[in-house]
């Protein structure tokens, strides 16, 4: 049975909904992106892991799908959140935010504290943050702010929630003075120093000009970094200007998601569940396939034909890292994940290369023609027809290894060796 890509993202949904509730969470919000779903589907999945979604700003058929607030005690302090999603949510009318955060923060019952969560995007938010009131911290769910100081929108601190699986925001908050002003710890040190920064960059660009100018070189693009520079530098000192001082005190940090944070047992288990039963349901991946089963149309040879004639060099490829790829997934239950085979496999997404897991099969492995491209014509006639790639260069690799998931350890200059055959020409051919 083939992985369907559809069936696959549907489980995988439920996972991360079942993941969330584990982790026994207060509230959350929807962004955009998570209106790809229906919203009677959405309703059906947050029912059923009774995830506490927010959406002040939502109405579907007459009625608000979800409340607009919500209201927990932590250490004795009561803190009040609201939260609002972001449109277009089809066959459901999405409200101005600040409004409707406006209002929820109306309705909520005396508390010393309101987190807003608001999932827009940054030009939005700082409307909408610039005119609502009464917001102790804003979380801005886009990812793009990873400081570990909340920044000033109006007279609302916002501080980011995190990046996609990579860091995890945290913010804490500290009642020191019942009643009294927040602000973020180390603030006006943080502030000091990027106003020194930023006086640097004005000088620096403004002597660049100058000497620019005096070699009658163009300069307009200096004028406009100069232009933005001075905005930046205006902005930090209208920051200065204004007091932050507070009793209360807002903590941030960006924790990296790497090797150092233990698992989480329980969510550990949801996700070995999904993907066990993935790997059950498509047996092909799992199992040894002789690289010599190809399907028939492919212009895909398979190692185990290039090594025939390429002895030295095929026994040189069985000992790097490329020929045990596909064990690396299926060790790590993740040889079905559609999300996965493409990099740990060869042709994939190609013309003739496999287009999903179980069509990997003989392709399993980054093998020969991963790197030099189809070569079943060359098997054939070796001398008459060379290989699309005859001498690979960085670009063979970057589309593996120049992405997110290659965690930025590739350096061409280090990682071409360990894979580079060590005999050279076609000298190793009987
Ligand atoms: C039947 C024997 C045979 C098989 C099978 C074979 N090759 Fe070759 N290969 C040769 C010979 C012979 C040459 C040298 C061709 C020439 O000098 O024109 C060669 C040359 C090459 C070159 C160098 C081309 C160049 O221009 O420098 C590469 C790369 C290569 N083969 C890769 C492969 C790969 C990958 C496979 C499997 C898909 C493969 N070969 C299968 C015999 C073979
Ligand atoms: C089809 C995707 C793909 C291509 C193309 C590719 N690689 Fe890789 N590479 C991988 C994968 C996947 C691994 C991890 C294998 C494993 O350990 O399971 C890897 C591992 C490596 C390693 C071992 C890294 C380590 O930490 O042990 C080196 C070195 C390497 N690749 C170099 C290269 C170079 C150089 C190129 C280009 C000439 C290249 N690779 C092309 C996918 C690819
Ligand atoms: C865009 C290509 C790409 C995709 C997609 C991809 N990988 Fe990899 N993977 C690599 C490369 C490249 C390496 C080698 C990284 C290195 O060591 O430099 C690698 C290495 C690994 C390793 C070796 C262990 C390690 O951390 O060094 C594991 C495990 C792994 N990948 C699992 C996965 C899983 C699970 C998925 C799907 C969720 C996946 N990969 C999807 C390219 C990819
Ligand atoms: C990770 C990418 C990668 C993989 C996988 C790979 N090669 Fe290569 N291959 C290269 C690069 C890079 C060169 C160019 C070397 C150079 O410029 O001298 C090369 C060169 C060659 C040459 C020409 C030899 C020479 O010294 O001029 C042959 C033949 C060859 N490869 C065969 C194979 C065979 C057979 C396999 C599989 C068993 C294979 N390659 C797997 C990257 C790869």
């Amino acid at each position: 049975m083939a992985p369907d890509e559809a069936a696959q993202a549907r489980e995988r949904l439920d996972t991360v909904a079942a993941a969330i509730a584990v982790g026994g969470i207060d509230a959350m919000t929807l962004a955009a992106s998570d209106w790809a779903m229906s919203p009677p589907r959405l309703a059906a999945l947050a029912q059923r892991h009774e995830l506490p979604i927010l959406a002040a700003n939502l109405v579907c058929d007459g009625r608000a799908p979800y409340p607009a607030s919500t209201v927990v005690t932590r250490g004795g302090h009561t803190v009040g959140i609201v939260g609002v999603t972001d449109g277009p949510v089809s066959g459901c009318e999405v409200g101005d935010p600040a409004a409707s955060l406006q209002a929820a923060i109306g309705a909520l019952p005396p508390v010393d504290a309101v987190i807003a969560l608001v999932p827009l995007p940054e030009r939005q938010l700082s409307r909408v943050l610039s005119e609502v009131q009464g917001i102790t911290v804003a979380f801005d769910a886009t990812g793009t702010r990873q400081g570990d100081i909340a920044d000033r929108i109006g007279n609302t601190w916002v501080v980011g929630s995190g990046m996609k699986g990579a860091t995890l925001g945290t913010t804490t908050l500290a009642f020191r003075e019942p009643g009294g002003a927040w602000a973020p710890e180390g603030y006006e040190l943080h502030l000091t120093q990027e106003l020194e920064r930023a006086r640097r960059r004005v000088d620096v660009i403004t002597e660049r000009l100058e000497n620019d100018r005096a070699a009658g070189k163009d300069v307009s693009r200096n004028e406009k970094l100069l232009a933005s520079s001075r905005t930046e530098l205006a902005d930090l000192e209208a920051a200065v200007a204004k007091p932050a001082h507070g009793g209360n005190l807002i903590t941030t940090a960006h924790i990296k998601l790497d090797d150092t944070v233990g698992e989480h047992a329980a969510t550990q288990a949801i996700v070995g569940g999904t993907l066990t039963k993935e790997q059950a349901a498509a047996p092909a991946v799992t199992q040894k396939v002789p690289h010599k089963t190809l399907g028939g149309g492919t212009p895909y040879a398979g190692s185990d034909r290039c090594k025939v004639c390429h002895v030295d060099i095929g026994a040189q490829w069985e000992g790097t890292a490329h020929a045990r790829a596909w064990q690396t997934l299926v060790d790590d239950d993740h040889a079905a994940d559609v999300a996965c085979f493409s990099c740990h496999s060869t042709g994939a997404g190609q013309p003739g290369g496999p287009q999903n897991p179980a069509q990997v099969r003989g392709l399993r492995d980054v093998q020969c023609e991963a790197c030099h491209g189809p070569g079943l014509t060359h098997v054939a006639r070796p001398k008459d027809s060379p290989l699309p790639v005859p001498k690979p260069d960085q670009a063979a690799c970057s589309g593996c290894h120049e992405s997110e998931r290659a965690m930025g350890r590739f350096d061409y200059a280090t990682y071409l060796p360990q894979v580079m055959h060590k005999a050279t020409g076609t000298r190793d051919i009987p």
